[in-house]
């Protein structure tokens, strides 16, 4: 598609601007550790989908969010979740790097895969000092890029900041610090070590092919807030490249949060020091008094989820979590409607795993779910996707012991993963460490195999 028929179609599919609006936090700094569960929708405090005036198709709304025709419970908490957040402040300037990305390879007709990464965080405050976090890597993400790069992909790279990011992933992770490939050489130069010169080369060789082409664009998030806004602009984005866009969803995303209006601004406080503004020894006594009467009551009353506490209330950090909306149907039906779109479901109870798979291709009608378990997913992964029987894609058993090396060459050379017949793997059978073949490897050729049919299928129906 011509660059100036890029930029129409984009501002005609722009969606109208939300404004922001945030109330004032509580004053108080007790919180309460409960999660708000969604029953078949999203909800929130006061949001308009539970108003009597949102029974009608038409929206009735409030003056500062827009108003919805003939809108769908998604809608609606779309409408409600961008309106109630406050935008990243990077999201202009990450829109207009992809812009100019997707742009540049549109005019090239090459496909265009956003691949999301990491884990999101939850804020606790406002200026913020602790936040809930999860435990993804990134590996996934980083890994896969890669591969998808390798199989003529550009790649807009959404990950969680300092999580791993293709090509420095072999030097940045715990276990292989960058420092120990290399030592001094000849007048101060900097010289790998000679058992790792192969692979570094080749991976800096590829790293720097993908750059000056053009072929990479990282972009990052840290809140499950930036992740949800910058991953809406950027799907919207991509909505002129057709069937080529690929939207391969790795990141752990996180399930709840907290509203802003139930955001303190401040660092939460352990004790109540800070409200002692009379420090004269009168005042003081006093308020030791009140504060031990307080835990008295505290004591009394708790009876929340323990009812002998090993501390008293007013000690606690109870946090009060509300359900992050699910926007999959949003980003299938609205976003990306022609996009093929990639979900991860992460389960650790083998029993549900494919059950849970099937459940999110059926609830959200998207192209393919791939499941995987938190003990061997860098083993072992299901394909579920509609039409299709359920294909299970597992590193071959003699690839599953990492070399000493980690010598790369051998990377790819299997063409299909898994023994024929093979059961689900048990986490007890494998060795420490990581498979020496990795499984993105097989897992990329496999999903790039489902969108060539997807993108044959979108131009026969065109
Ligand atoms: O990073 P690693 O350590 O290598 O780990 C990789 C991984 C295990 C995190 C990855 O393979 C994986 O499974 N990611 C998805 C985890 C998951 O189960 O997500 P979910 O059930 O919360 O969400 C389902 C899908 O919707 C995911 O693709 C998620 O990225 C996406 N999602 C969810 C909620 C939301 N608000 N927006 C989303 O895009």
């Amino acid at each position: 598609m011509p660059a100036s028929q890029f930029r129409a179609a984009r501002r005609a599919e722009q969606h109208p601007t939300f404004s922001s609006s945030i109330t004032t936090p509580p004053s108080s700094s007790t919180f309460s550790l409960s999660f708000n569960l969604p029953d078949s929708r999203p909800s929130s405090p006061g949001s308009s989908i539970f108003s009597s005036e949102s029974s009608d198709d038409t929206m009735s709304t409030s003056s500062s969010k827009p108003e919805l025709l003939h809108a769908s419970t998604e809608d609606i908490a779309e409408r409600d979740y961008f309106s109630e957040n406050p935008a990243p402040p990077a999201l202009d300037k990450h829109t207009q790097l992809a812009t100019d990305f997707i742009e540049f390879h549109a005019d090239a007709g090459r496909r265009v895969a956003l691949v999301t990464s990491g884990g999101t965080t939850v804020p606790l405050e406002r200026q913020t000092v602790r936040f809930i976090d999860n435990f993804s890597a990134g590996t996934r993400g980083a890994t896969s890029a890669e591969y998808f790069l390798e199989s003529g992909y550009a790649v807009i790279f959404l990950h969680r900041q300092f999580s791993l990011l293709p090509y420095s992933r072999h030097y940045s992770h715990a276990t292989d610090c960058f420092l120990d490939f290399l030592h001094e050489g000849p007048n101060g130069s900097v010289v790998a070590n000679e058992e790792y010169r192969v692979k570094m080369l080749m991976v800096l060789r590829k790293y720097n092919s993908a750059k000056s082409k053009n072929l990479l664009l990282t972009l990052p998030f840290t809140t499950i807030n930036d992740y949800l806004f910058v991953l809406r602009a950027i799907a919207q984005l991509m909505r002129p490249l057709g069937p080529n866009a690929l939207l391969y969803l790795a990141a752990a995303v996180s399930d709840f949060f907290v509203p802003p209006e139930r955001m303190v601004e401040h660092k939460i406080q352990s004790t109540n020091a800070a409200d002692r503004q009379d420090t004269t020894e009168g005042a003081l006594k006093k308020a030791d008094k009140e504060a031990s009467k307080e835990t008295e009551d505290d004591e009394e009353t708790f009876d929340n989820f323990d009812s002998s506490p090993a501390v008293p209330r007013s000690k606690r950090l109870i946090v009060d979590l509300d359900p992050v909306p699910k926007f999959l149907k949003n980003l299938v039906d609205g976003w990306a409607p022609e996009g093929m779109i990639v979900s991860f479901k992460l389960e650790t109870d083998p029993e549900i795993l494919v059950h849970k798979a099937q459940y999110s291709l059926t609830r959200y009608q998207h192209h393919l779910v791939i499941g995987n378990l938190l003990s061997t997913r860098k083993w072992e992964v299901v394909f579920v996707a509609p039409g299709q029987a359920d294909q299970w894609i597992r590193v071959p058993r003699h690839r599953r012991k990492k070399t000493i090396s980690g010598i790369e060459n051998m990377v790819g050379v299997a063409a299909s993963g898994g023994e024929v017949g093979e059961k689900p793997l048990d986490p007890k059978d494998l060795l420490e460490g990581e498979p020496e073949l990795e499984i993105e490897s097989l897992i990329i050729p496999a999903v790039e195999t489902l969108h060539t049919a997807h993108i044959k299928k979108a131009k026969t129906r065109s």
